[in-house]
């Protein structure tokens, strides 16, 4: 990837004659990256070693009904040690194919001695053995072997250290499995009697999606006393006769337990290492792959520059250490490195079309993506962030329809809207152009908004008959064009709006006249469903609040969906998931889904009785635990006062929600991290300065930290932000005042500019709530001020 190092970082600033002086405290922030962090409570981090973005992620995988990302730190037993991965996802497990699982000898130094089958072989291990860090993860298992692993871009390496003091005959099995047990027909493996290696591939099934995927593994192993024999095993029973298998589908449901092992002679330093190469093209590529990344098995280079690839991608943002418990600077940076782990570049490893564009996969989903994981690498990682949106216009141009959700080469179930219109939005206002065809992105979001696929649970709009003749999606939709589930019609309703008004900013910026005033008007669709006489009551208590969106019928009458159906204090404990309880409003409320207007929040202030009313209804949602900040929708509602000009409350609502309910522990995250989702809530949370995502704004909070360096890698120029009267007991969280360089500034909020152009912003701040960002002309744009305008708003 072409990403400055450091030192061309520096010498950029020197040619660009940059006069920010360099932050005297420089200190290597990878002490403070924590890859457990989420990795058990339902986190479902991947906490294995990954290179940035990489493909291969090796980690123990565990039988934790939490092992979406293979290892779960809560207790439960090791069933291997596998490749691939996704991380925070909730649903099924994903990937988990084709586990390593080592043997110090088998019973009476016989093949059929040792077990096979996965559900029989796990086995415990020293919780206090586990270490992991950015491209490191290792432990030991009940059995004395240490496992540690390491990754290039498609290879992993393990190194597998047996007991010294005992009579070791190793072996080492590799298992034709996955984590959910997915297996279909002809999976076929097959080990090379003279040197051992073992080569096979089997077809899958995604986690969350529809179709399969088919990997290929290729794995050497190195030892220094050499290879002992090798063969197969079927079930509980091996045999060294037998050196090729193929595996039919299942029985009775269940994928027949089948694989390779090699047995090793007595290792004389104690140790065998085990090179997994993977590929989703064919044996050889897995093979090549391997060969080239990591040619002689050398665990420490490999390892090093593992550590150096994750250095450069964390170099852009330093923050400040003075006086803050480490506790915050481990929970920031282990945010920011979670966001790195997934998508997937999966770039040459693509068997579904040719072509010479990125391939980026493990998007999953855009949902919870498109909030602040994508925003934040528009800043932070530009380069990497230009290949995903290459990526998903390829996709688009090969597969007809833009990803909602996308893992394992396989289409992912849409959750909301189109939210990839979103995504391609925010980068596109935020001036992400490297080798980006933008026309080719405008057409793809436009036929979001315009076609209906036949199969819109995959991708696209459902109901798109009804939202252009009817303007929103009725309950119980008659829609004869396409299949999904046909619920949601409230969230659909208000995400459609919003993915429309998206649309429209980049027909703004293409010079498509005609189709910025109609998707401007189809933005306002949300309105359609404010139903203005419908209360909520919750425990049978009246909440006061009068005015909800409800579900309307075709012929125009309304339904009727509980406000509070669906939210974190519904006692029905209902999930309101796709197919689980499904309901008007997706994974959340119709309490929380009323603030999702994103782009119109001067009309929605309106809608709800005015900024006071507006602030009280918002403190209701959080006080009385309405929403749920383990989940995405929640992201921007903690700073959405900011819109009634109370940039402080979203100041002390973030702290409420930090460290309380994201701290640096296992246990450490209130919910899925979802590929990084929670990982950039906190990062850029704490940093001071939250996306509203699809738009050029980011609202304005005071930092968890002195000073903030942001280096833009596009420019190389450095923006810094500086909180005057900083306390690390977070008493003084309110800005009094601020300057944006040198010159007095009273917005709430500031546009992407400020990181591209190196600007600085210093935040004056005090024990109350001040004047400060609350003035009319202070809040951030809005559709229906016509005042505002969403292009590159300029420094006052
Ligand atoms: C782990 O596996 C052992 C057998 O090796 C079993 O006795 C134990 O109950 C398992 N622990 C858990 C948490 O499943
Ligand atoms: C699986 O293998 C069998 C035996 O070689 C073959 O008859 C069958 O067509 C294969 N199935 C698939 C789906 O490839
Ligand atoms: C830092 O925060 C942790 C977690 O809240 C706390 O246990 C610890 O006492 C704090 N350390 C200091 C020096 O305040
Ligand atoms: C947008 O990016 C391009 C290429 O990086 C640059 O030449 C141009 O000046 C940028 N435009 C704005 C308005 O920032
Ligand atoms: C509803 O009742 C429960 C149980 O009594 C209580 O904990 C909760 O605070 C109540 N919520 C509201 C919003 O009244
Ligand atoms: C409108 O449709 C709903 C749902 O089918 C039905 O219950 C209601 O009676 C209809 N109302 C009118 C006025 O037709
Ligand atoms: C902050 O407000 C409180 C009342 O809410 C007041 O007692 C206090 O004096 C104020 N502090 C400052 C520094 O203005």
């Amino acid at each position: 990837m072409s990403y400055p190092t450091v030192l061309s970082l520096f010498f950029f600033s020197l040619v660009l004659g940059d006069t920010t002086p360099s932050t005297p405290n420089d200190y290597d922030v990878m002490q403070y990256v924590d890859p457990l962090i989420g990795s058990s409570n339902g986190g479902n981090v991947f906490a294995g070693a990954s290179l940035p973005y990489g493909m291969a992620k090796a980690v123990a995988d565990t039988d934790s009904v939490s092992n979406q990302g293979g290892f779960a730190y809560d207790g439960s037993n090791i069933t291997g040690f596998s490749s691939l991965h996704d991380s925070g996802t909730g649903g099924q497990p994903s990937l988990g194919n084709f586990p390593l699982f080592p043997y110090v000898r088998c019973q009476n130094d016989e093949v059929n001695g040792c077990v096979y089958p996965k559900k029989e072989r796990r086995t415990r291990y020293d919780s206090g053995s586990v270490i992991a860090s950015p491209g490191y993860f290792a432990l030991t298992m009940s059995s004395g072997i240490r496992v540690e692993m390491t990754v290039s871009h498609h290879t992993s390496l393990f190194r597998f250290q047996f007991p010294a003091d005992s009579e070791s005959r190793p072996l080492i099995l590799l298992d034709l499995s996955d984590l959910s047990d997915t297996r279909q027909d002809n999976g076929t493996v097959s080990v090379n009697a003279e040197t051992g290696r073992i080569v096979g591939h089997a077809r899958f099934l995604p986690s969350f999606g529809s179709g399969s995927y088919t990997p290929y593994v290729c794995v050497d192993f190195r030892s220094a006393s050499g290879i002992r024999d090798n063969g197969i095993f079927v079930n509980s029973r091996a045999s060294t006769n037998v050196k090729d298998l193929t595996l039919p589908r299942s029985i009775n449901g269940y994928p027949l337990p089948g694989g390779a092992f090699v047995r090793f002679q007595k290792p004389s330093d104690g140790t065998v290492l085990a090179r997994v190469g993977l590929s989703f093209i064919n044996s050889e590529q897995a093979c090549s792959n391997a060969e080239r990344e990591i040619p002689d098995f050398d665990f420490d280079v490999t390892h090093a520059t593992a550590v150096n690839r994750w250095k450069e991608k964390l170099a852009p943002i330093q923050v400040s250490r003075e006086g803050v418990n480490s506790s915050f600077l481990r929970t920031f940076y282990s945010g920011i490195y979670r966001t790195m782990i997934n998508p997937q570049d999966y770039t040459g490893e693509n068997p579904l079309w040719q072509s010479f564009e990125p391939y980026f996969d493990s998007f999953y989903c855009l949902w919870d993506s498109f909030r602040s994981q994508l925003p934040f690498l528009t800043i932070f990682d530009p380069s990497a962030l230009a290949r995903m949106i290459r990526s998903l216009i390829d996709t688009q141009r090969h597969l007809g329809w833009l990803p909602d959700c996308r893992m394992s080469l396989c289409k992912g179930f849409t959750q909301g809207g189109s939210n990839a219109d979103v995504v391609l939005a925010d980068a596109y206002i935020k001036n992400i152009t490297e080798g980006i065809d933008w026309q080719a992105g405008y057409s793809a979001v436009r036929k979001d908004a315009e076609e209906e696929p036949y199969a819109w649970s995959n991708e696209g709009r459902g109901g798109l008959d009804s939202w252009k003749s009817l303007n929103y999606i009725p309950v119980e939709d008659f829609d004869y064009k396409g299949t999904g589930t046909m619920t949601r019609s409230i969230s659909r309703t208000l995400e459609y709006a919003y993915d429309d008004f998206t649309i429209a900013q980049m027909a703004r910026g293409l010079g498509e006249k005609g189709d910025v005033e109609r998707y401007e008007t189809s933005s306002t669709f949300w309105q359609n469903l404010f139903r203005e006489d419908q209360t909520s009551f919750i425990n049978g208590t009246d909440t006061g609040f009068v005015g909800f969106f409800q579900p309307k019928h075709l012929n125009g009458t309304w339904g009727y969906q509980d406000p509070n159906t669906c939210s974190n204090i519904d006692r029905s404990g209902r999930a309101c998931s796709l197919q689980n309880n499904a309901a008007e409003t997706f994974e959340s409320s119709i309490w929380e889904y009323q603030f999702f207007v994103p782009h119109d929040m001067n009309a929605l202030i309106s809608r709800l009785g005015g900024p006071a009313e507006f602030v009280r209804r918002l403190d209701y949602l959080h006080d009385t635990g309405i929403t749920y900040i383990g989940n995405e929708p929640s992201f921007l509602t903690v700073f959405q006062y900011h819109y009634a000009g109370r940039p402080g409350k979203s100041t002390a609502r973030a702290h409420s929600y930090i460290p309380q309910y994201f701290n640096p522990n296992p246990a450490g995250l209130p919910g899925n991290d979802d590929s990084g989702a929670m990982g950039s809530f906190v990062a850029m949370t704490m940093m001071g300065l939250f996306p509203n995502p699809g738009q050029n704004v980011y609202l304005i909070s005071a930092p968890f930290f002195e000073s903030v360096r942001i280096t833009s890698p596009l420019t190389g120029r450095s923006a810094t932000i500086r909180a005057v009267n900083f306390d690390p007991e977070y008493r003084n969280i309110y800005i009094q005042s601020a300057t944006l360089d040198g010159r007095p500034y009273t917005r709430n909020w500031i546009g992407h500019d400020f990181f591209t152009e190196g600007r600085e912003l210093v935040l004056v701040l005090g024990r109350n709530e001040s004047q400060w960002g609350t003035h009319e002309r202070d809040v951030p744009p809005s559709l229906s001020k016509r005042r505002a305008h969403f292009s590159r708003p300029r420094p006052e």
